[in-house]
């Protein structure tokens, strides 16, 4: 897989989880609209951000400046830090801000929090730049964002205006801190050429599962899985490798359904079911904005068809559903089955085994559910 391929898959998830966080659905019916208001924006980011990741690091960052300054109204100065070790640089500066400010702080001289977003006092941004805040008279609010790599403090983002910041305001900048999060990744990897493809993704895939936590290794142990069954049908070695990037990111649409249904603990409406099948759609979506993912997305789309022809989305039948979407079909199942769920444990071996066999030929493949089978008993799978 090239870069663009993670690039974009970047851009999709991080987009989508960001949009997501915005979120303050009141109502029921506002949600098909307000999903496809969001899809609308990832798209139309994706787009312009594609050009930006290449771009040195300094125009890098004043960039991903700009855009996050362009989700905040009225926002007279914004500062955006870098972090190297225990210091960061100010790499970029928006508005009406002195030219001899400092341009290095320490880490630990910042305004810090244990939330990602949060508002501190203009006093503690005083102390941290002396020669840059002098009209501490002035009433200001200050919002800060703090972007996590792995576990690390990266990036920080400071906001100052004088009307105080709402909820929403601050939801739509964690959201963002999301976005950076994978975009920021993606940059180094792109100028460093130091990190693996399959790394970058499995960080892209750990949004989701932080978005939604019951799939916590669901995607990787379904990619391990698909791909092996892959290997045992003597697929060739493309087929092989395609099967196991398809299976990492089948639901990674589920960024867009909203936490609540998908974390729900009671029984789903009809209408939160409809919701959720969606996801495949979405998935095809994001992945579909790029011409060397497009063959994955096609995979990611009909992962829930059945062999019967009455799965979805397309209600496609047999051989008609494209053989890596079968496979993946198959390991899903099994891996959601023998996972605890918030209404269940998870399934016993034998008895996910026996559910595959006594639905294959209806919702399964056959010959794939004995390919599987016959692994899972080979190699004590499971
Ligand atoms: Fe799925």
């Amino acid at each position: 897989m090239e870069i663009p391929n993670i690039l974009t898959l970047a851009l999709g998830l991080s987009v989508t989880a960001n949009v997501f966080l915005i979120s303050k659905l009141k109502k029921r019916s506002n949600l098909n609209k307000y999903l496809s208001t969001q899809l609308q924006k990832f798209k139309d980011l994706s787009s312009k951000l594609r050009d930006i990741v290449v771009q040195r690091e300094e125009t890098f960052y004043k960039n991903l400046h700009d855009i996050a300054i362009g989700f905040l109204d009225e926002v007279e100065k914004s500062y955006f830090i870098v972090f190297d070790g225990e210091y960061g640089n100010v790499v970029s500066v928006f508005g009406d801000v002195p030219n001899n400010i400092s341009k290095r702080v320490k880490k630990t001289e910042l305004p810090f929090a244990t939330q990602r977003v949060y508002t501190v006092d203009k006093e503690k941004l005083i102390g941290l730049f002396p020669n840059l805040t002098k009209d501490g008279s002035e009433k200001t609010q200050v919002l800060v964002s703090d972007i996590f790599i792995g576990g690390e403090l990266r990036a920080k983002i400071i906001f100052e205006r004088k009307r105080s910041f709402l909820d929403e305001e601050m939801d739509t900048i964690k959201s963002l801190g999301s976005f950076f999060t994978s975009f920021i990744a993606t940059h180094s990897y792109v100028t460093n050429q130091g990190k693996f493809q399959k790394d970058m993704i499995l960080t892209i895939i750990r949004i989701l599962e932080y978005h939604d936590p019951y799939t916590k290794g669901h995607s990787k142990n379904v990619a391990t899985l698909a791909s092996l069954v892959a290997e045992k049908m003597g697929l060739p070695d493309e087929m092989i490798r395609k099967t196991y990037w398809a299976a990492l990111v089948h639901d990674i649409g589920k960024i867009v359904i909203p936490s609540t249904i998908l974390n729900k603990e009671g029984k789903l409406t009809l209408e939160e079911f409809e919701i959720i099948k969606k996801h495949p759609v979405y998935g095809h979506d994001f992945l579909s904005t790029s011409s060397e993912l497009r063959e994955l997305a096609k995979y990611v789309y009909h992962h829930h068809e059945r062999w019967d022809g009455k799965g979805y989305p397309s209600g496609l039948s047999g051989e008609d559903i494209p053989l890596i979407s079968r496979i993946i079909t198959v390991v899903d199942a099994w891996d959601a089955m023998r996972s605890d769920r918030p209404y269940r444990k998870g399934l016993p071996k034998e008895v996910a085994l026996k559910e595959l066999t006594e639905h294959a030929g209806m919702q399964f493949d056959p010959s794939i559910v004995k390919i599987f089978v016959s692994l899972i008993e080979e190699q004590g799978i499971g």
